[in-house]
């Protein structure tokens, strides 16, 4: 069976990821690991704990990692996701703890008893990821794969017009992944958009379904709903963590994706957390990234109705 580490910084759309992932009878939930993003590190943790609650499959341990960024002050994303991440509506009172050990320290453990088999699973910042390189190189080496929701893929930025916000917090985080040479496949937010987000119906569908965590992934995504509602009078619900988590459960969703060299931006503030993603296309003559092998997987199309169609059978099951 697949073993996945989860680390997130469990946002309104985490929350829809993490339960996809605690109620799959095909993959092992090793552990979840929370860093601070969406929200500050403790928010974050609460709002793990209450979804492995709620979620009514695998009760995984959690681990708490990384309260700020590598080198910089934290940005939240609270006026996407709420003062508490998950839509502020009261839905987060846990009874579960977290474990003593810290998520850095868990992270290796887990990958050294179990070499060549962990799959990490990132859907926020990726300090704890970068933390874990810097402690144990070639302990993280036995890292079998990293899938990545990040960057902006193949379109604009959501945080700036070049960056998406899991990388924006800690672009340096980033890099070091992204120069790990682990196998990394990267979901970036650019395929979150369009017919792969819930719409009106999909969400009366679920809140009608007397399934708690059906009501509970629509509820925690209130704040979010609201902020597209008022940025651009549409009723949808954009999932970036929950498509991630779709193509980690779901290969068949996969439509494309390409080798590509991936650059981290980090030195300029203009352009701090930009990815850009060369996939070879470009004729320039010295377009600066010449000879750069390709070191990660990323993501263009999904098959937007059967990944809502899978999505659905998971909260209505
Ligand atoms: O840009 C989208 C990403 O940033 C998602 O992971 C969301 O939860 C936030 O962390
Ligand atoms: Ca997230």
């Amino acid at each position: 069976m697949r073993k996945l580490i989860i680390d997130t910084d469990t946002g309104s759309d985490d929350a829809v990821a993490l339960i996809m992932a605690l109620k799959s009878t095909e993959v092992s939930v090793e552990a979840i690991t929370t860093v601070c993003g969406n929200v500050p590190l403790d928010l974050a943790t609460r709002n793990a704990l209450m979804t492995i609650e709620i979620a009514n499959g695998q009760k995984p341990p959690l681990f708490v990692g990384a309260s700020k960024p590598l080198m910089r002050d934290l940005v939240t994303a609270v006026n996407v996701h709420g003062e508490d991440g998950m839509g502020d509506c009261n839905l987060i009172h846990p009874s579960l703890e977290p474990e003593s050990e810290h998520a850095v320290d868990a992270i290796l453990r887990i990958v050294e008893n179990n070499p060549g088999e962990i799959e990490i699973v990132t859907i926020g910042p990726v300090t704890n990821i970068a933390l874990a390189l810097m402690k144990a190189p070639e302990t993280m080496q036995k890292v079998k794969h990293i899938y990545s929701m990040g960057t902006s893929g193949f379109g604009p930025g959501n945080t700036t017009p070049v960056a998406e916000f899991n990388v924006y917090v800690d672009a340096e985080a980033y890099r070091v992944m992204v120069d790990s040479g682990i196998p990394l496949t990267i979901i970036g937010f650019d395929l979150c958009l369009g017919e792969a987000a819930w719409n009106k119906s999909d969400m009366e569908l679920l809140l009608a379904s007397g399934k708690p965590e059906a009501e509970f992934a629509v509820n925690c995504n209130r704040a979010l709903l609201d902020y597209n509602l008022q940025r651009s009078q549409e009723h949808i619900v954009d999932l970036p963590d929950a498509v991630a988590m779709g193509v980690v459960l779901w290969r068949d969703i996969l439509v494309e994706a390409i080798w590509c060299y991936c650059y981290v931006c980090t030195s300029e503030e203009a352009t701090y957390g930009q990815v850009i993603v060369n996939d070879g296309s470009k004729l320039a003559i010295s377009d600066g990234f010449a000879g750069h092998t390709p070191n990660a997987k990323v993501c263009k199309a999904i098959d937007n109705p059967l990944f809502k169609q899978k999505l659905m059978n998971v909260l209505l099951q």
